[in-house]
């Protein structure tokens, strides 16, 4: 898939070495944004970090193991999503995403992920899609809880946050069949 259309201006397009300045530029201006919930992102240092995360996810695609996808309002790169595991075997995958701080608040993330939804679902043919967060990221909870996803479980001190305290982890699950029904595909 070279772009995939979700609404309007909004798109998903595979996330390749080239893009590695545009998503390092979001980052860097949108790190005290994205620090409490994503720490690792201060290993992002420069536009070559970006562009090693790419290549690396591009070598994780070859070998079917993740899809990670750029997200885009008209030529400006708003954020990320993708899937970092993808078990063949069990046909399940762990989906994650963040925004850049200005595009928060407008429905792009929910939009977009289901995009990644039904890419998973129904390109992939995987059978279940689970996704995790922080017990205190109400934003992230709130993505999953639209999406339809069902709340399974907690991991409890699952998180290391940025400022070295222990958070909960929320697992969250949905299967093909409830996805398909939301979406009326059966
Ligand atoms: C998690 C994160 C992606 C959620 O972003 P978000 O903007 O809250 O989510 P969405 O893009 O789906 O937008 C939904 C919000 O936009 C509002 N909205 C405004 N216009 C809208 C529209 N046209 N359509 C739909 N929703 C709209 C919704 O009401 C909702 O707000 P609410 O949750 O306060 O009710 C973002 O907060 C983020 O990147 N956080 C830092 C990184 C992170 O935590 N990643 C997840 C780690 S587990």
């Amino acid at each position: 898939m070279f772009a995939q259309r979700v609404r309007d201006e909004l798109s998903l397009r595979w996330l390749e070495p080239y893009h590695g300045e545009a998503p390092f530029r979001l980052i860097d201006a949108s790190r005290e944004h994205l620090r409490p919930w994503f720490p690792r992102m201060d290993s992002t240092r420069e536009p070559k970090d970006t562009e090693e995360f790419i290549r690396e996810a591009l070598r994780g695609m070859a070998e079917g193991r993740e899809a990670h996808f750029g997200i885009w309002v008209g030529g400006q790169i708003a954020g990320v999503t993708g899937a970092h595991t993808i078990h063949r075997l069990n046909r399940h995958a762990e989906i994650g995403y963040w925004l850049g701080q200005d595009f928060e608040g407008r429905g792009i993330m929910t939009a977009s992920a289901a995009v990644l939804l039904d890419y998973l679902v129904e390109e992939r043919g995987l059978h279940r899609i689970e996704a995790r967060c922080a017990a205190g990221n109400d934003r992230s909870r709130r993505v999953m809880e639209r999406l339809g996803m069902r709340r399974e479980g907690t991991l409890r001190e699952g998180e290391r946050l940025a400022d070295g305290t222990y958070d909960d982890t929320l697992v969250y699950g949905i299967l093909a069949s409830e996805w398909k029904e939301r979406r009326g595909t059966r």
